[in-house]
This record gives structure tokens, C-alpha cells and sequence, in this order.
């Protein structure tokens, strides 16, 4: 007899999303099988995670090596992989010092703690941070808090104070909500969860030199961006802007949960006893991360981001010269949504199950495809025509 997953999951686990009737057993580069043996191409890569694609020998082999050697050392200790994985991260980016977590959020939070301890040391307790509306930062308090969604907020009343969120892509407003108090800015390069939206040029120029007009701290919140999706290891590099402080996760271990958050030297204003974790740093994660993030610079994974981003553009503008109810393409590197002129998204999402194409529902009237940063040009051509068969039927409203 075979096991009814969908039914138990119902009975044991607690509702908070409605699933894709998929029930995923294993997967191999761009692609994953269902306890059926139903093929799909994976375009939702685990929320943003499998940059390196399911089941990457790299990595697979830096975890069982690491399994076996030690799982876990407290931070009292030295670790090698944790090392290993600051050095790599540091000397391919612009910031100086790193704090390994478990997670985005987490990440976000440490963040959000270190400007404050910095507004504290040096901004006369300026503890302010200005985000952006549709920014998306997690589901801790504090990042609840910092993001500029209301929906996502209004059932925890009261959460933390100290955020202020203004339009993203406009620099005056940020101008116009900067006071005494504000010792941050913290935006997400290109807003994913919030719409997939790209900034003009000039946005992040912008800000960037009104913090350092203000001696304001600028955050980016890395956590989708980083690791190649946008075409460069980090989103910031494709837009010529340092951060002060930058967070990762997502994207990082290739699959294992692990977050970071790194910083300028001038920001790094943590003292013994200021922040910790018990799991952060951990060597299993960061010897994958490690495996992960060097086979992502040996193979140069970041410029296939970026050509097979161009050539899924070219296929999404062919999809919508096709079907007058594409409204709009857009995106960078392998981060793109299709957007509806209605809300037929759930449809277009369900039609493309079963054409063996796995999306992401971003909005009632849009998906979101983020394949492994691996995908291949016939994998990319191979997903545009299920995506047409996809689109054909969910417009016929099957
Ligand atoms: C930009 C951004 N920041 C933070 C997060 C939260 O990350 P996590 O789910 O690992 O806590 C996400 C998750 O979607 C994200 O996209």
C-alpha cells in the first residue's frame, strides 16, 4: 500500500500554506521526481536555495565527509569550516568581518542588532532603520517589523518600533524620513518576495550617498539576491554599490539552512556577549556552504546566472508576444516574474504541474521563476514549452 503523504501532512502538520499537490523525493540539477516518478523542472529551486542545483556532488561529498568527522563544536571552540567559509566570503566581497546564523531572518536580525548597537556606540542612540513598502526581511519579530508589507504585521500588534518604510526606488522619500534618530537604511537590491522589482538606475547610487552624506549605515539584505541569482556573486555588484553591512542565506549552503551577516570594519561594533548562537557557524552548514560558494566561484556560476538570464528573457518576451494576457516580464539574472493582466496565477501555476514545471505563485496575478543558477539552455527551452502548454490550458481555465 502506498503512503497517503498529503493526508498525513494534513493531520500532523500545522496549516500555513497550501502546498503544490507535489510530493517531491529527490532531485538532480535543474530537475526533481515525485514519490511517483513524475519529472518536473524545478524554476522554484527551494524558495531561491539551489543555486547549484539538487544534489550537487560537491556538496554532497563536503557533508558526508563533515558527518563523519564532527557534526558540532559550540562556538567556545575554533572550527575549521567556520573559518573557512568567513575567509571565502570575505575575500570575494567588500565587507571585512562575518557572523554565521541558521537563516535569513536571523541574519536580518543580527543586522538589525548591529545597527543598533552602533547607533548606540557612535550615533548618540540613534536606533531608526528606514525600509522599503514591499520589502520582505522575515518572520522573526523583528524583521516582521522591518518589513514593508502591513498584512504581514497587523495580527502580531504591538511589534517592535524603530521602522520607518518608505517607497522603494525613491530616494527623496528616504531623504524626507531620515531624522535624528535614523542610524540605518536597509533595502533588498532587487525586492523579490515583494513583486520581483528592479530598481531605476541610480536608485541604490542615490541612497548611497545620502547614508554617507548622513553617516547612515546601508544594509542589504542579500538573502534572495546573493550568491549569483542577479548575474554577479552579489546583487550589490551588479549595481556598482557597496553595502556597510550585507546578509546572506538562501543561496548560501546550497541547500542546508545556514545565514550570515557581514560588515564593514568601521560597523562592526559588536562587543563579547553582544550576539550569538548555539547552531550559528555550525561545521556541518558551513562545510557545505564552503563546498557550495567555492564551486559556485570555480565554475563561474554567476555568469551562466547571467546568460541563461538573458536567454529566459528572450523566451518570456516570445511568451508574451504569444498571449495578450502576459501584462509584463521582468527581472535580472535567474529572478523573474510573468505578470497576468488577471488573477490567474493559481492556474498557471496548476497547469504547469502537470506539464512538469514547478513555479512559484508570487502574487494572484503573477509567478516567479528562479531556477538553479546551473540551468542549462535546453533546460531553459525544455520549460518554455511547458510553460506554453501551461499557459494554453490555464487560459482555456482548465
Ligand atoms: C530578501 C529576503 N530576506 C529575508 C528572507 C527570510 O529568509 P528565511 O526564510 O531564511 O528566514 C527572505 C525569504 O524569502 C528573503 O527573500
Amino acid at each position: 500500500m502506498t503512503t497517503d503523504w498529503k493526508a498525513l501532512e494534513s493531520k500532523y502538520y500545522m496549516f500555513l500554506v497550501r502546498r503544490q499537490p507535489v510530493v517531491i523525493e529527490r532531485g538532480k540539477g535543474t530537475r526533481v521526481w515525485d514519490v511517483d516518478g513524475k519529472e518536473y523542472l524545478d524554476f522554484t529551486s527551494g524558495w531561491a536555495v539551489n543555486n547549484v542545483g539538487h544534489a550537487n556532488e560537491a556538496i554532497a561529498d563536503a557533508i558526508a565527509k563533515q558527518a563523519r568527522t564532527l557534526l558540532q563544536t559550540s562556538n567556545q571552540f575554533y572550527s575549521i569550516p567556520q573559518i573557512q567559509l568567513a575567509q571565502i566570503l570575505v575575500e570575494n566581497s567588500a565587507l571585512d568581518k562575518i557572523f554565521i546564523c541558521n537563516s535569513g531572518a536571523e541574519a536580518n536580525e543580527g543586522a538589525i542588532k548591529l545597527a543598533k548597537k552602533y547607533g548606540k556606540k557612535h550615533k548618540n542612540g540613534a536606533f531608526e532603520i528606514i525600509t522599503a513598502l514591499n520589502s520582505f526581511h522575515g518572520r522573526t519579530m523583528m524583521t516582521v517589523a522591518a518589513t514593508g508589507q502591513p498584512h504581514y504585521q497587523e495580527i502580531f500588534q504591538p511589534i517592535p518600533v524603530g521602522f520607518t518604510h518608505v517607497d522603494y526606488d525613491d530616494v527623496d522619500a528616504i531623504k524626507a524620513a531620515t531624522t535624528d534618530r535614523t542610524v540605518a537604511v536597509m533595502l533588498e537590491p532587487v525586492q523579490g518576495e515583494g513583486g520581483v522589482n528592479i530598481p531605476s538606475a541610480g536608485y541604490l547610487k542615490g541612497v548611497r550617498a545620502w547614508c554617507d552624506e548622513k553617516g547612515l549605515l546601508l544594509i542589504f539584505d542579500e538573502v534572495q539576491t546573493g550568491l549569483g541569482r542577479l548575474g554577479t556573486l552579489f546583487g550589490y555588484q551588479s549595481f556598482g554599490v557597496e553595502p556597510d553591512i550585507m546578509t546572506l542565506a538562501k543561496g548560501l549552503g546550497g541547500g542546508v539552512p545556514i545565514g550570515a551577516f557581514l560588515a564593514k570594519d568601521f560597523a562592526c561594533a559588536f562587543e563579547p556577549g553582544d550576539h550569538g548562537s548555539t547552531f550559528g557557524g555550525n561545521v556541518l552548514t558551513c562545510a557545505a556552504a564552503y563546498a557550495s560558494t567555492k564551486y559556485i566561484l570555480d565554475n563561474d556560476v554567476p555568469a551562466n546566472a547571467k546568460a541563461m538570464g538573458e536567454y529566459l528573457q528572450k523566451g518570456l518576451n516570445t511568451l508574451m508576444s504569444n498571449h495578450e494576457f502576459i501584462s509584463e516580464i521582468r527581472g535580472m539574472g535567474l529572478l523573474w516574474a510573468v505578470v497576468f493582466n488577471s488573477d490567474m496565477s493559481p492556474a498557471v501555476v496548476a497547469a504547469c504541474n502537470r506539464a512538469g514545471l514547478l513555479l512559484n505563485p508570487l502574487r494572484p496575478n503573477a509567478v516567479r521563476l528562479m531556477p538553479p543558477l546551473t540551468v542549462t539552455r535546453e533546460e531553459i527551452d525544455e520549460a518554455m514549452e511547458r510553460l506554453e502548454a501551461g499557459l494554453v490550458e490555464a487560459a482555456k481555465g482548465g
